[in-house]
């Protein structure tokens, strides 16, 4: 019988960078334990009496609501912090409020503009640290990915996944599951928006262990043929609001994935967006809305993959 880790190596959890290929399985497994548990009404109490901080310097709704609901359901208590209303917001720095509330809390999640932000937070804090999306990574997003993956194709051997769009945070830890699960990955983005390029070579060396391929396109068609996956996500993520018009001037109508795009890919293809979407310009109604759409059940699996990964996580 297979062996699960039921503790993590590390002490933080800042992108898929932080988790091998057996630490993300375990957390998948758990996921779908609790996700059972749940349904069925059974109470599952494995964080009593701990505390989650949860620090927001950029909005949110299913991050908020699945870290803060998920912890609630395990026992434990969450705390939100708006960045503005932290002495963060008058100058104290990060490092002074990571050893603060490490005092107090046993968990700290925040999301954050710059990913050194959290970094930060994860070096001075002394207890773990979960990044809620930064601008580089949203590794949490790409857990309720993995798992939802998993479940509508019972399988990862053989999946090849499609992103099309900006290389964007999600796409970046997309990048790092694919390559350590051991999913082919074709991204199709306007030259400029590729993903990070450190993330790229750590990602190829994962991938040439397990004889999978990540590859990069300017050409949308090409990248969905045989895709089994079709991702997208905004094209103006928080903090690029400003330069809206030019953003979709470079990826619309090229980048969008409508009914057209999808009819590309396998006919039991599934289309996959972490959510909030702007329909009408990356993805149509018609395919956001459509039978190939798993949205809602991404969105469901935040709340398992969360809590799973807080169990999961070395509490003091
Ligand atoms: N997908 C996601 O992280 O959603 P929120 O921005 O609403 O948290
Ligand atoms: N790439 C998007 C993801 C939102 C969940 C953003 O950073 O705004």
């Amino acid at each position: 019988m297979k062996t699960l880790k039921t503790s993590l190596n590390k002490k933080n959890f800042l992108s898929l960078n932080d988790l091998d290929r057996e630490e993300i399985l375990s957390i998948l497994e758990l996921s779908k334990d609790l996700k059972r548990d749940l349904k069925n009404g059974k109470s599952t109490q494995l964080l009593k009496g701990r505390t989650l901080a949860m620090i927001f310097q950029k909005p949110s709704t299913r991050t908020r609501l699945s870290f803060e609901t998920g912890i609630v359901q395990l026992g434990g208590t969450a705390i939100y912090l708006s960045s503005n209303d932290l002495q963060l917001a008058r100058g104290e720095s990060v490092e002074d409020t990571a050893r603060t509330l490490s005092l107090y809390v046993d968990l700290i999640m925040a999301r954050v503009y710059s990913h050194s932000d959290i970094e930060k937070l994860a070096a001075y804090s002394s207890v773990p640290v979960i990044n809620g999306l930064s601008d580089t990574f949203h590794p949490c997003q790409i857990l309720a990915d993995l798992l939802t993956i998993q479940e509508k194709k019972n399988t990862f051997n053989g999946l090849k996944v499609a992103w099309i769009g900006d290389g964007n945070n999600v796409c970046n830890d997309l990048v790092l599951g694919c390559s350590k699960i051991g999913m082919n990955l074709s991204i199709a983005c306007p030259p400029g928006f590729e993903p990070n390029e450190d993330v790229l070579y750590v990602a190829r060396q994962e991938a040439s262990k397990s004889s999978t391929e990540i590859s990069i396109t300017d050409d949308p068609l090409k990248a969905v043929q045989n895709a089994d996956v079709l991702a997208t996500d905004t094209f103006v993520s928080i903090g690029k609001d400003e330069e809206r018009q030019q953003i979709e001037e470079i990826f619309l109508p090229k980048y969008q994935v409508n009914s057209n795009l999808l009819s590309s890919a396998k006919q039991d293809c599934i289309f996959m967006h972490c959510l909030p979407a702007s329909r009408g310009r990356e993805v149509t109604s018609e395919v956001i809305d459509g039978k190939a759409s798993v949205v809602w059940d991404q969105a469901e699996n935040r709340l398992h993959a969360q809590k799973a990964l807080m169990c999961m996580l070395p509490l003091r």
